[in-house]
């Protein structure tokens, strides 16, 4: 058992900072981030963190790089403010799509970013949903990856599953790595899936989709993919899905980045329904379209997870019971 436990947000969502305290019952650590006039950052701790078990709310959500640098002068503050041990809980991680070098001089910015995050002070990092799970692998510090499918199953199960038979639906996997990522939701929820065989030339924001594998014909397909940036993905896929014969298209990320014209897209596609988590900044963004869109709260399993690495317990009752089996 470590020092008292006090949780901070950063400037960038606030909201699930704030739901995350209530959770845990605790009231939020009092900070402020002053901005020069030169664009230099300063944060604050106003409360005593000395000897204390500290966790760091902050998101990867516009504008990235300052809310990354933040995080890290806010880390740093906390070492030269005496905590016992910090933690940067982080539910979108940054760059996190930047996790390879496939292409000759690039940046692996994800590893960078791991780098940067224990240089400024993070003795654990928690998270959720890593574009690639291999991410871990670029700290030497713990690293608590949270799922957020128990959330989206139990919304799955409660409302989709009532509103027609769940033998009528199919899960559709945005790409192959999806369909690696998230074959445990085919297990837990005994569904069929499909695979949306999709290349992405130059980065284009137009992925192309060369077939769909697998049976969608007058099927209530349910796209699950790890985040929605510019749309391009879920519009294209839609498109194929169409094309396929589907009666029913929905869609599940659970990063709503919806960045550029994402929204505008969406909204044209022929996805009835988008199921989102939260955690990036997301209500305001798609306010009077509350009838398309239906965002999970996912606080729980954060101060779930803050908990246990607080008492020192196990955190394995947070993942689907297929993921637990694994472990
Ligand atoms: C791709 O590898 C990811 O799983 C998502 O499909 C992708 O990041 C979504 O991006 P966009 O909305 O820009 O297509």
């Amino acid at each position: 058992m470590q020092g008292e436990l006090i949780v901070f947000s950063g400037s960038s969502h606030p909201a699930l900072a704030r739901a995350i305290a209530d959770r845990l019952g605790v009231p939020l650590g009092e900070s402020e981030v002053l901005k020069f006039s030169n664009e230099n950052l300063m944060v604050r701790i106003k409360d005593n963190v000395r000897e204390r078990d500290v966790f760091v709310v902050q998101t990867s959500s516009p504008p990235v790089n300052d809310h990354l640098v933040e995080t890290l002068i806010f880390l740093d503050a906390l070492r030269y403010a005496s905590a016992a041990r910090i933690t940067a809980v982080l539910p979108y991680f940054p760059y996190c799509r930047s996790d390879k070098k496939d292409e000759p001089r690039i940046s692996i910015a994800a590893r960078l970013v791991a780098e940067l995050l224990v240089a400024a002070g993070a003795d654990r990092v928690l998270t959720m949903d890593l574009h690639s799970p291999q991410i871990q692998g670029f700290f030497r510090i713990p690293v608590d990856q949270l799922l957020a499918a128990p959330v989206f199953m139990d919304y799955f199960k409660d409302v989709l599953f009532r509103e027609e038979p769940k033998e009528d639906f199919v899960l559709v996997m945005g790409d192959h790595g999806a369909a690696k990522q998230f074959g445990y939701y085919a297990d837990e929820l005994d569904l069929p899936v499909a695979i949306m065989d999709k290349f992405r030339p130059n980065h284009s924001e137009k992925p192309v989709i060369r077939q769909v594998i697998g049976n969608v014909a007058d099927k209530a397909c349910l796209i699950i993919d790890d985040e929605i940036a510019s749309g391009g993905t879920l519009v294209e896929a839609a498109d194929m899905l169409s094309r396929s014969g589907a009666r029913r298209i929905l869609a599940a990320a659970v990063h709503p980045i919806l960045s550029g014209n994402a929204l505008k897209k969406l909204l044209e596609s022929p996805i009835e329904r988008f199921i989102l988590g939260n955690t990036v900044p997301v209500a305001e963004k798609i306010l009077g379209h509350g009838d398309r869109f239906v965002v999970l709260d996912l606080a729980s399993l954060f101060a779930e997870a803050i908990r246990s690495i607080h008492s020192g317990s196990s955190i394995s009752a947070l993942f689907p019971p297929s993921v637990r089996r694994k472990a």
